[in-house]
């Protein structure tokens, strides 16, 4: 082939480090490494010179092994179209380029330009990767009390098959606290950027490796799979299930975790912790939960605006490095946003990647599943992808519905792209099953066609949505008073474990801190409950719940005070050199009283999940 003969011909060139005329010259390269987020992105700016004879229509760009390893995402457009809407740059043609007998110490893709360059025309073109799993944790294990450091190793020239004129690097890091970085001729510093060059004429394949040592508190949140479930429902709903498999993809955590640490001290007890996750959903969600392999989970809160909707969820512990947590979240979304018709056929038009920022996905596997009887099937995606088929059964079908399967390794958020899935759907399939289906499919079609149509009419103004709009304001703060209960018996937990630790070590300084930070802690969880109390009073809506919700407050608060009894009690007889027995009949009482009133606690909270 042509180009591949193209291509070799300036692959033996450039091993030669002989330039011959047809070779192209990168007369301006601007690197910027961003290694501000786990996904480690490098935006590159190249002007492409044609020096002539022969036209040129192709530029390639060159991965070293360990990157091309990494290699998520890779997007190359005009340099004219930035700073243009997001939408409206065109990415170029991108393609790998094979070369049999060449080094495979190199990955090689041809970027193909908008017009051919005749001699002396140049080009200029933005290219941008994105690379996942390229910070590696230097240590790989760290204590609770330990800093985060990541390395990232990379060239301080472009690794390029062309000779480059003019050259410059700036990395950027998150922030200011850097360990060590390779300090080169031209190297200047800037807070949390480090700049290298300019450099000037180098030849093909220039390399030279520099390394960057520094701290990094991102959340290293890693799905190690993640299956998306899209049921289409024509009776007006779009079902999505994601269920993840995530894991904290920093240093792991050596030694023990104290919770109490880091409740008391987050940030320099687990600065390398994430405690909650954001998703954002599209506007008009509705329906969303959230749930582990326990059950649901309410201290998740929905935010939302005309545009999004925004989704911060809280696993049940803080995930620390090396951790793993599975779950699941679940949203219904309006079938016409998503659903659409073009010549008889029909076609599901939504984006492709996980509503969760910054996420790094190894697997991902997308199931869209179609209503029964569907037919001339078939999926298309901007980027290359996996797919097959498969059906899925459920009670009230025959044959079952056909599935499309669609799965991706290494997916970031560049991914979040459109794609379709395209079908027929006829009448005529349905006249196949038997009447009573039929009759009875109709029936509920046209009742949820009337429900769809007084569904959209309901005005954004109207009584019910505003009633509908007030209830999801009170269970946004009913969920923060959950929240704020459990923190609260997160820290009875943590005080009845000081006194076991007591009893096992004898250390009365321990545990008086460990009472220190509680009390702290209470003071504050109760500041912040105060407002919730106030801002519940003011909704009508919320007069039927809020006694049980004033309850709850005073039960805990009445289990707070006799935790801290049996707390001083306990320490109070330890110093003064009581025997075990003997505090434990003193504490005795209260145990009854501290037992009784958690299950109230415990049952109030239930009441109050049921209703929200
Ligand atoms: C969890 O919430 C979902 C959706 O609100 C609901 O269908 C399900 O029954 C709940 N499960 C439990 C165990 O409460
Ligand atoms: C899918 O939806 C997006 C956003 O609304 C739109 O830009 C795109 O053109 C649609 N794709 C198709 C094939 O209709």
């Amino acid at each position: 082939m042509a180009i591949s003969r193209y291509v070799l011909l300036v692959f033996t060139i450039a091993m030669l480090a002989s330039t011959a005329l047809s070779d192209p010259i990168l007369t301006k390269v601007d690197r910027r490494i961003y290694l501000t987020s786990q996904i480690v992105r490098i935006a590159s700016t190249l002007k492409v010179e044609n020096p002539g004879p022969l036209i040129m229509s192709e530029v390639l760009l060159a991965f070293p092994e360990l990157q091309a390893k990494n290699l998520a995402y890779l997007m190359a457009s005009s340099h004219e179209s930035k700073g243009k809407a997001k939408g409206s740059v065109v990415s170029l043609p991108i393609k790998a380029v094979n070369l049999n007998d060449r080094p495979s110490a190199l990955t090689f893709y041809s970027v193909i330009l908008p017009k051919e360059l005749a001699a002396g025309e140049s080009f200029t073109l933005d290219v941008l990767a994105a690379f996942t799993h390229a910070l590696r944790p230097v240590p790989e294990k760290i204590t609770q009390a330990d800093i985060q450091l990541v390395l990232y190793g990379d060239s301080v020239y472009y690794l390029s098959p062309y000779e480059v004129k003019v050259q410059s690097l700036s990395v950027k890091l998150p922030d200011s606290k850097i360990e060590s970085y390779t300090e080169l001729e031209n190297t200047k510093v800037h807070g949390s950027e480090i700049k290298y060059g300019p450099y000037e004429n180098l030849p093909p394949f220039s390399n030279s490796p520099i390394a960057f040592h520094f701290q990094s508190n991102l959340p290293f949140a890693v799905a190690e799979e993640l299956v998306r479930e899209i049921e289409i429902s024509h009776w007006g709903n779009v079902q999505v299930t994601e269920h993840y498999k995530l894991i904290h993809g920093g240093a792991k955590i050596k030694g023990e975790f104290s919770r109490l640490d880091f409740q008391a001290r987050p940030n320099d007890r687990g600065a390398s912790a994430f405690s909650f996750l954001v998703a954002h959903l599209p506007a008009r969600a509705h329906s969303v939960y959230y749930r582990d392999l326990i059950g649901n989970i309410s201290t998740s809160h929905l935010r939302g605006d005309s545009k999004k909707t925004e989704l911060m969820i809280e696993p049940r512990y803080p995930m620390l490095g090396g951790w793993r947590t599975a779950f699941t979240i679940g949203y219904g979304l309006p079938l016409q946003d998503f659903l659409y018709e073009s010549e008889g056929n029909r076609f599901l038009n939504m984006t492709f990647g996980s509503p969760m920022i910054e996420l790094a996905i190894d697997t991902l596997i997308l199931k869209v599943v179609l209503p029964e009887g569907s037919s001339d099937i078939s999926a298309a995606a901007p980027f290359p992808i996996k797919q097959w088929r498969e059906t899925k059964i459920s009670h009230l079908d025959i044959g079952g519905r056909p599935v499309v399967v669609l799965e991706k390794t290494n997916v970031v958020p560049e991914h979040n792209q459109y794609f379709q899935v395209y079908y027929k759907f006829s009448g005529l399939s349905m006249l196949r099953e038997p009447l009573m289906l039929i009759s009875g499919f109709l029936f509920f079609f046209a009742a949820c066609i009337g429900y769809m149509h007084a569904d959209t009419s309901i005005s954004k103004s109207s009584a019910s949505y505003l009633a509908k709009q007030q209830w999801e304001e009170v269970q946004v703060l009913i969920h923060k008073v959950q929240n704020v209960i459990s923190r609260c018996l997160a820290t009875h937990d943590n005080l009845e474990a000081s006194l076991r630790d007591l009893s096992r070590t004898g250390d009365v300084q321990a545990c008086k801190a460990a009472r220190k930070y509680a009390d702290g802690l209470l003071k504050e969880l109760s500041k912040e409950m105060k407002p919730l109390l106030t801002s519940l009073q003011a909704y009508p809506s919320a007069a039927q719940i809020l006694p049980k919700v004033e309850e709850l407050v005073a039960k805990e608060r009445e289990l707070q005070e006799k935790v801290m009894l049996k707390h001083s009690t306990a320490v109070e007889g330890y110093e003064r050199k009581s025997g075990a027995r003997d505090i434990d009949h003193r504490v005795a009482l209260l145990q009854q009283k501290i037992t009784a009133l958690k299950q109230e606690v415990d049952d109030l909270l239930q009441f109050i999940d049921d209703i929200i």
